[in-house]
């Protein structure tokens, strides 16, 4: 499906103020997985109150055991400090990387900004090798701006 189409979809969820906030971001994880083929695994991390770690809020795809992750660690740790998009092409080309799975082979980390300040982050794990494209990163900004508007 093209993210054109989604976005409205992504509004339509988030506007349900009758919803929890969690309730609405597992509903969009579980429609970015359902409808983007090389979208394996999707989640929001979020900074753990006052601590220099993010801890894993929603998500949908296989269980991770990595549901704290310093600043610093991993992917998604760097983007907490850089607070810029990351997109790896090939997870195995990382030194600094924290693998969930196996299988996967790419990953997508876009920073989620709140009032200017860098509070959290959706993450996307892909089986596929090198599929994301500046598209995505688009897409995924446009996402994280509209989470930001009901936290
Ligand atoms: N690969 C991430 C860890 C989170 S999992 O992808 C769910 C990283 O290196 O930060």
């Amino acid at each position: 499906m093209l993210f054109e189409d989604l976005k409205p979809q992504v509004i339509h969820i988030l506007k349900d103020n009758d919803k929890p906030v969690t309730d609405r971001l597992y509903l969009i994880c579980k429609l970015f997985k359902d409808n983007i083929d090389y979208y394996d695994w999707v989640g929001f991390y979020f900074k753990n109150e006052d601590k220099e770690e993010l801890k894993l809020h929603t998500y949908v795809g296989e269980k991770t055991d990595h549901v704290i992750i310093p600043f610093g660690k991993g992917i998604c740790g760097q983007v907490a400090v850089s607070n810029e998009n990351f997109v790896v092409p090939d997870v195995q080309a990382q030194d600094n990387y924290i693998a969930c799975s196996l299988t996967v082979k790419s990953e997508i980390v876009i920073p989620l900004f709140k009032n200017g300040e860098n509070i959290g982050q959706i993450d996307i794990d892909s089986e596929v090798s090198d599929p994301f494209t500046e598209k995505d990163e688009r897409f995924l900004e446009f996402v994280n701006q509209e989470v930001a508007k009901i936290l």
